[in-house]
This record gives structure tokens, sequence and C-alpha cells, in this order.
């Protein structure tokens, strides 16, 4: 994974490689791997209901570090779940690597999810029996990767974020921070078009959050994956390519 290789534009699956088969939805070049049309949201709930988004426009590029900012229940993780084909929008649509979600099925989105999405979500989500590698080597599992570049690409991602040290402790055996690291490698690990992850630094301290998004920045300078993370770390609006603010589920440019 050494991230010092540049990469073919036209092929923005970079320095951490791709595995045979992959790469076969992709949009033509130029065009965004993600596109957000008028994307709402409403949740019925016990009192009337929630707007969660509201015509939710956004477009993320092969490359780029997007980042949306905003406070406790302004619609980050509702927005990732739509984007991630894991919930229904109320209205809209979102676009995958030139797929709209909405007339796929299950099986589909799974597929679309396997070979280009990482996804790292609020709470690190690893098995608990399971080892940090193994963890981490379970998206190459999915797709049936040969079992010699399984065990490379994990030490690899491993190695990337600096656990490598950690690579047999069982998730319970790690601390906060370290966990999410592992999710942090668990989601680039099959070399994805575009990872989203829902506060990847929650958990770190500002040092360690700090050199987190800066590896993520040139992951996604260098090897060509684009991240869209959600964030309340000022350090993520200096590093990142744009920053959006997202408030009662209106999402608009920041001014920075
Ligand atoms: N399944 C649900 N049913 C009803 N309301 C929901 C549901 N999920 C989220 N909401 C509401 O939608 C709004 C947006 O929630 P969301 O989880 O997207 O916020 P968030 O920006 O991720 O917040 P946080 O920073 O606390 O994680 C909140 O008001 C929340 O209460
Ligand atoms: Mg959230």
């Amino acid at each position: 994974m050494s991230g010092a290789r540049r990469v073919n534009p036209e092929d923005t699956r970079g320095a951490i490689g791709g595995y045979p088969g992959s790469g076969s939805m992709m949009p033509a070049p130029g065009s965004p791997l993600l596109d957000v049309r008028g994307l709402g949201k409403v949740f019925p709930s016990g009192q009337g209901h929630v707007v969660a988004l509201r015509q939710v426009n956004l477009r993320v590029y092969p490359g780029r570090l997007v980042a949306v900012r905003g406070r406790s229940g302004a619609g980050k993780t509702t927005l990732l779940n739509l984007i991630a084909g894991l919930d229904d929008p109320t209205s809209g649509q979102v676009i995958l690597f030139g797929h709209d979600l909405g007339p796929l099925n299950d099986r589909q989105r799974t597929e679309l999810r396997r070979r280009d999405l990482g996804v790292v979500f609020q709470s690190a989500h690893l098995f608990p029996t399971l080892t940090a590698r193994e963890n981490v080597e379970l998206p190459l599992r999915l797709v049936k990767a040969p079992r010699a570049d399984r065990l490379r690409r994990t030490d690899e991602a491993l190695a990337l974020v600096g656990l490598a040290a950690r690579a047999q402790h069982r998730a319970p055996e790690l601390s906060g921070g370290e966990q999410q690291r592992v999710a942090i490698a668990r989601a680039l690990v099959h070399a994805p078009r575009l990872v989203l992850a829902d506060e990847p630094t929650g958990n770190l301290d500002l040092q360690t959050g700090l050199s987190m998004l800066d590896l993520l920045r040139n992951i996604s300078h260098q090897a060509g994956i684009s991240f869209l993370i959600t964030t309340h770390d000022p350090a993520a609006v200096q590093l990142a390519d744009e920053v959006y603010d997202i408030n009662d589920g209106v999402l608009s440019p920041a001014a920075r």
C-alpha cells in the first residue's frame, strides 16, 4: 500500500490495488462517483414525524476528501445511510457509481457496496470474536480474493492505520480509537472507489485524529479513493478538499 504511487486518472483505483473483476460499475471518466439529487428523508415517529433531510444535493468526484459537519441530530448519519443504500429516501435520488439506487434490490445494493464502497459506521461495528486482522480481512473474503492476496492486503491496511502490532487482538481488547482505526482499515482493504465514514475521528484524541485525517487525505489524493466523512472536528475542515455544513437536514457549502 505504498502511498506514493501515482495512478492513471482513468483508473482511479490506486496504490492499494483492485481485485479481479472489480471496477465493472464505473461511470465514464469525469463524472461523479456519487450524485445526490434533491434527497429528502422523513421519519415517522410517535409525535408526528421528523424531517431529517431536506432537498440535499451533493456530488463527490474521484480523489476528493469531502467533509460534512453538523451538530448532533443534523442528519449526517441519515445521509450516509441513504448513500450506502441501507435505507430509502422519502424523495430524491442517490446515483452511486452511475447507478440509481432506487430501483436496485438489496442483493444488487450489497454487490455494489462490496465492490466499490467502504463504510465506517459511527460505532466501529467490529466482530468481537474476531481479531483485528480477521475483521479487516472480511471484505476480501466476501469478494473471494485469493488467500495470499487477502493476507498481504490485510497486513498493509493494518500497517497503514498504525495497528500492525495489534493484528492479533480481538475487538474488545482494543481501545475505542484503535477499534475505529481497524474499521477504517476494513473499509479500505478492498480498494473501494468511495469510502463513507461517519465521524471517523470521533473516538480519537486530537493528535491521532489529525494524523488519521492526514492519512485519509493522502490516500484520497494519491490512490484516487474518495472519502465522504462526517465530523465535528475543526481539523477536518482544514484538511478536506470540500466542506459542507448540515443544519436541520439542509446541506450547504461551508464558508471557510
Ligand atoms: N429511525 C429513525 N426514526 C425516527 N427518527 C430518526 C431515526 N433516525 C434518525 N432520526 C432523527 O433524524 C434526525 C437526524 O438523525 P441523524 O442520526 O442523521 O443525526 P446525526 O447528524 O448523525 O447526529 P449525531 O451527530 O448525534 O450522530 C434526528 O433528529 C433523529 O432523531
Ligand atoms: Mg450520527
